[in-house]
């Protein structure tokens, strides 16, 4: 039944004017001239223009769907696997705006590429991009600007995209030949990425396939099976992840904070209230050294888990012993691009709302943890269905 009714809003949509944007030049310019910003100074001095040049990209992309004529229960679908979450292809299409993560990941593609080119001389780069998503955004404005200023050729590398979701493949198709950046493609494949098999050594692995808090998406076990790809002079972005339990005062945390600041970045923290939080410590990281080593627990079938550290909640002095629990990240993408704690979406300070320290909440919830100071934790990371941290009382 649900298959052949139309809902309203997908009627509205089909009743909207369809622009004339969809133009291999408004592709290629638009990315040019966000390439030339990105690559000219950091994220900060230039977070303006380069939004701007974002938003519009994005906007000249938004209609993929339409012209790549992707169904709409695929433009909506989102679903969970065995690995992670699998956002839909329309909600995919918003990651571009991010600025920080945008900006970070080409300047790093870009210094990668070159890295290789010096240490492998003439050959010709094999590069995979695993959960791309429907734009591929960390890297198709980058093909642009090769292209338009005949910087790489198709002799230079060669690129195999990867997504789970049907939707983001077939707009990913129409974009590349769309703007004639196709050239530069091995393959483009619609299947789970840890699926994914080759006789030939990856050179490069460009993956971002996570929340904030490293929650929800498969980032952990995409990344363990592509480490077992890479050529050993191959590089891995990013290079490291690392995550930090923190104890902070919410209200001012997430309000107080921010009040006075246009732009959530690591350069606007206000110091005072940072140095109130407590860090328990480092949880998990995650780079080529620790994928090989991390040890996996079975729990059964569908449920494994990651023993991460283990921390004694400490005495707070001051009145403010009433604490919520976040969990940080940082992201070094490649060398001193580096993504820092509210950069990001992806790097933004996860609270754990189910962690309540020296204090009960009015409403309890079957999933809260109650802790006391001096108790002792033990934090897991689940490989589940919808990955994130476990944290358990001693
Ligand atoms: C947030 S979107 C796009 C992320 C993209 N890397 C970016 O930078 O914007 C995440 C994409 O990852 C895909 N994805 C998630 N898990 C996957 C898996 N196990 N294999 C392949 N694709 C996956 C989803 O289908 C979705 O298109």
């Amino acid at each position: 039944m649900n298959d052949i009714v139309t809902s309203n809003d997908q009627i509205r949509e089909l009743l909207k004017p369809k622009e004339e944007v969809f133009k291999k030049e408004v592709i290629l310019d638009n990315s040019s001239n966000l390439i030339d910003i990105i690559l000219a100074k950091n994220t900060l001095d230039t977070y303006k223009d380069t939004k701007y040049q974002l938003e519009k990209l994005h906007d000249s992309l938004k209609d993929v769907f339409d012209y790549a004529n992707v169904p709409y229960e695929l433009r909506k679908r989102q679903f969970i696997n065995a690995t992670g979450y699998a956002m839909s292809p329309q909600n995919a299409v918003t990651t571009i705006k991010d600025v920080f993560r945008i900006s970070g990941f080409v300047r790093a593609i870009n210094m990668a590429i070159q890295d290789l080119k010096k240490s492998n001389k003439n050959k010709k780069l094999n590069i995979v991009y695993p959960a791309c998503g429907p734009l591929a955004p960390l890297l198709l404005p980058l093909l642009a600007y090769y292209k338009t200023h005949n910087i790489y050729s198709e002799k230079d590398f060669q690129i195999t995209f990867i997504d789970i979701q049907k939707g983001a493949i077939l707009s990913l198709k129409e974009i590349l030949k769309v703007s004639n950046l196709d050239i530069f493609v091995k393959e483009i494949l619609l299947i789970d990425a840890v699926d994914y098999r080759t006789d030939e050594k990856i050179d490069l692995v460009i993956l971002e396939a996570m929340q904030h808090g490293f929650s929800k998406e498969g980032h952990l076990s995409i990344s363990k099976h592509f480490a077992t790809l890479l050529d050993d002079n191959g590089i891995f972005l990013p290079q490291e992840i690392k995550i930090e339990a923190v104890l902070a005062i919410g209200e001012e945390e997430y309000n107080t904070q921010w009040k006075e600041s246009d732009i959530a970045s690591s350069q606007n923290i206000n110091e005072k209230i940072k140095n109130k939080r407590v860090v328990l410590g480092e949880i998990l990281k995650v780079n080529l050294e620790s994928l090989k080593n991390m040890e996996i627990i079975e729990l059964d079938e569908n449920t494994k888990l990651i023993q991460c550290s283990t921390f004694k909640i400490p005495i707070f002095e001051d009145n403010s012993d009433k604490r919520i629990m976040l969990f940080t990240t940082n992201v070094v993408i490649y060398k001193d691009e580096i993504l820092r704690e509210y950069d990001s979406g992806i790097t933004h300070p996860l609270p754990n709302l189910d962690i309540c320290i020296n204090f009960v909440p009015q409403e309890q919830k079957e999933s809260d943890l109650c802790l006391k100071s001096q108790d002792t934790i033990v934090f897991y990371y689940k490989l589940v269905g919808l990955p994130g941290f476990l944290v358990t009382k001693k």
